[in-house]
């Protein structure tokens, strides 16, 4: 079944005022719930990347470890985390980021990667691009040959996209 784009937003949740009051959260459950979504989300996933060669999907902790893993059995590539800060067991490296209140870390192993990784890095939702920008600045320092970025859901108003150079190629399969 081929479904529109327009079905698999509608099957997004929409709760108002969580986690704080004041922000619409957007909850992907429902979109995975759902076995016709969530098997058009990963169809659409695999076309855009099948022929990119890509070698490792890396999810970011903890939503982006969904369709991470679902990806890479597709793709038949590793996959890798990115996680929160005294998670990964060996040696890590590690990239701040500036929130709306205070800092957050992110870490990933450092012999997570070598120079003939083809990277695509995911996570479900690009807000102000915070995360995965740290993110991506992470994993350059692993040299891959190059890195895409990639999220179930974009947040157009705040133009996260604006963060990422020409060196990264970012794609989002929804915009809300
Ligand atoms: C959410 C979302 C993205 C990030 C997007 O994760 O899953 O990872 O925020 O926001 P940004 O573009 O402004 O950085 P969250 O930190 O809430 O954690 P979770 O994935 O563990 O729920
Ligand atoms: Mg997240």
């Amino acid at each position: 079944m081929i479904m529109s784009k327009e079905t698999l937003i509608k099957s997004i949740r929409e709760v108002p005022d969580f986690p704080i009051p004041g922000i619409l959260f957007y909850d992907v459950t429902t979109l995975f719930k759902d076995p016709w979504c969530l098997q058009e989300l990963s169809n659409i996933m695999f076309e855009t990347y099948k022929e990119k060669g890509i070698t490792k999907v890396i999810g970011i902790e903890s939503r982006g470890f969904i369709m991470g893993p679902i990806l890479a059995t597709r793709l038949n590539a590793g996959f890798i985390p990115i996680r929160k800060p005294g998670k990964l067991p060996a040696e890590t490296i590690e990239e701040s980021y500036d929130k709306e209140y205070g800092q957050d870390t992110v870490q990933i192993h450092k012999d997570a990667l070598d120079e003939n990784d083809i990277v695509l890095l995911h996570d479900d939702l690009l807000a102000t691009g915070g995360t995965m920008k740290a993110a991506c600045e992470l994993v350059k320092r692993l040299n891959p040959k190059k890195v895409y970025v990639n999220f179930i859901i974009e947040l157009k108003d705040l133009n996260g996209k604006a963060l990422f150079g020409d060196d990264v190629e970012v794609e989002s399969i929804l915009s809300l």
